[in-house]
Parts: C-alpha cells; structure tokens; sequence
C-alpha cells in the first residue's frame, strides 16, 4: 500500500491535496467525514490536546486540526497505516497539526493526565479486552477530558456468530471482538466514567451505505488502497450483517469527573 501511495502522491499533478480527498482511505468508518463531524459536534471548544486511538491512515485526527485547531496524536498497531498517516499529512498544506505513533491502545506510553480527549472511530471492534482499554484511556485523560467513541456493535440479540466475515476490521471471526453497548457502558461506569450523550446511528449508516455503493468512488484513493482487493465484499458484508440486524453503530460522549 506504502509504495502505490508514494507513487500516486508524487505523479499527481495535483500538489494541493485537501483533507476531503483522502476520505476514501482515510476515513474508514461508516458515515465518512459527516459522521466524524457529527461526532465532534459533542467536543467542548475548551478540548484541544487529542489522542486518536485506532488512527488508521489518519483522517479523524486531521479533520481534528483543521476545523477545532486541535494537536492530534494519532494513535495505531498497523505500523503501515502511521506511515501512510504521515505521507498523506506532509501532502497537504498548510500541514495538519497532527503526529502519528505505533502503538497498543492497551498499553498507551503516556503519563496520566495527558490529554483533553480521546476519540476512537471503529477502533475497538478489534479488541477482546475492553475493560482494560477503558481504564488506560480513562487514565490518560484530565479530569472533565472525554472520550468520543463511534463504533459498530452487536445488536441486543445477537452474538458474534451471526456475524459474516470478511469486515473491514476483521479477516476472519477470531479477529473481531464485538460487544453490546449494555456490556460497553457497565464497564465504563464501573471505571468512574459518566456517559453524558448517546445515540444510535444505525438507520444513518445504512442509509450512507447504501449511497456511496450505488456513487462511482473518485480515484486513486479509494477503499482498496487501504483495505485491499476485498474492500468490496467486506463492504457487502457490513451492510448484509446491519440489515439482518446483528449490528448497531453508536456513538457516545464519556466523561471523566
Ligand atoms: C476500522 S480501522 C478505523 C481507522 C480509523 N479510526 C478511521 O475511522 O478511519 C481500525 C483501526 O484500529 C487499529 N487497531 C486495532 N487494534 C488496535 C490496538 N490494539 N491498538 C491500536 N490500534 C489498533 C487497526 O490497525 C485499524 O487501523
């Protein structure tokens, strides 16, 4: 991926790149750039520091900088996506106020205290051991700092087995660690955080599904790039597991006290 990247970059004659046109791989969650927006509608104007779990290719952390002036970390175990997180940053100007890290949400390398916010987009599905994702970012905010989540959940009844796989967050079901939202929000309580919004964005994800399926993808920085040749079944199988009503999308604001 690094190297079509590279490639695509420096042949275009485009060298004033704008943070809207990586959004087909930078953006890798459903609802794209509006639902990230929507999101940081819940963002106090005061929250400036950020950390970005699950960064992917980086596009949450810049939108951050460019519309609430904030300093993104970004955040991501994919050493390739930071390297491509970085490319695609150096390729637009001015530069987005954002730096990018390897690493383990479970295991963040930062003191307590050290942001303002934490925003995770479709960055926990991946992860069995939640409780201890929670303490760490509960940890590493300042007290009244948030945590912004957008994530795909199970439905109430169903289990991980009714899920079709391939998805964009897992090859196979040994890679996925869906949870409930009641499970999600129990754990979080219990570790002091208080969940001041909520909502469930289901029918709007299938409905930006359905959209850009039937949109031509403006190339070259289109799905496959990021995910590979079978974007467009895990794509299919996203949208087949939400209609069959295995998975929600929710988003939630918490706060530390
Ligand atoms: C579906 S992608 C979402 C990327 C990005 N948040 C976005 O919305 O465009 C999920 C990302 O989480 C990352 N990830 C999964 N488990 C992780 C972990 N334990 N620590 C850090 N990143 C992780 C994956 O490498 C992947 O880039």
């Amino acid at each position: 991926m690094l190297s079509k990247l590279s490639l695509l970059l420096g042949n275009s004659s485009s060298r004033n790149w704008k943070i809207e046109d990586f959004s087909g791989i930078d953006q890798l969650h459903l609802g794209g750039i509006p639902a990230t927006l929507a999101l940081l509608d819940w963002l106090p104007s005061s929250a400036k520091d950020g950390l970005d779990i699950g960064c992917g290719l980086g596009g949450t952390s810049r939108l951050l900088s460019a519309t609430r002036d904030c300093n993104m970390l970004g955040l991501d175990l994919n050493h390739q996506y930071i390297e491509a997180a970085m490319l695609l940053n150096k390729n637009i100007h001015p530069e987005p106020s954002c730096q990018f890290v390897v690493g383990n949400s479970l295991n963040l390398p930062f003191p307590k205290h050290s942001f303002d916010f934490v925003i995770s987009q479709h960055a926990s599905m991946n992860i069995d051991q939640k409780e201890t994702l929670l303490k760490g970012l509960y940890r590493v905010l300042r007290p009244q700092g948030h945590l912004l989540i957008h994530e795909i959940m199970l439905q109430q009844q169903a289990t991980e087995s009714n899920v079709l796989y391939p998805t964009p967050w897992a090859h196979e079901k040994n890679d996925s660690h869906l949870c409930h939202w009641h499970t999600f929000k129990d754990l979080a309580l219990a570790i002091g955080f208080k969940v001041d919004n909520f909502e469930d964005n289901t029918e709007a994800a299938l409905t930006w599904i359905r959209q850009t399926r039937q949109q031509k993808l403006k190339p070259p920085f289109t799905p496959p790039l990021a995910l590979g040749p079978s974007a467009a079944v895990m794509s299919t199988n996203v949208l087949s597991n939400i209609e069959a009503g295995y998975l929600t999308v929710v988003s939630a604001r918490l706060c530390k006290p």
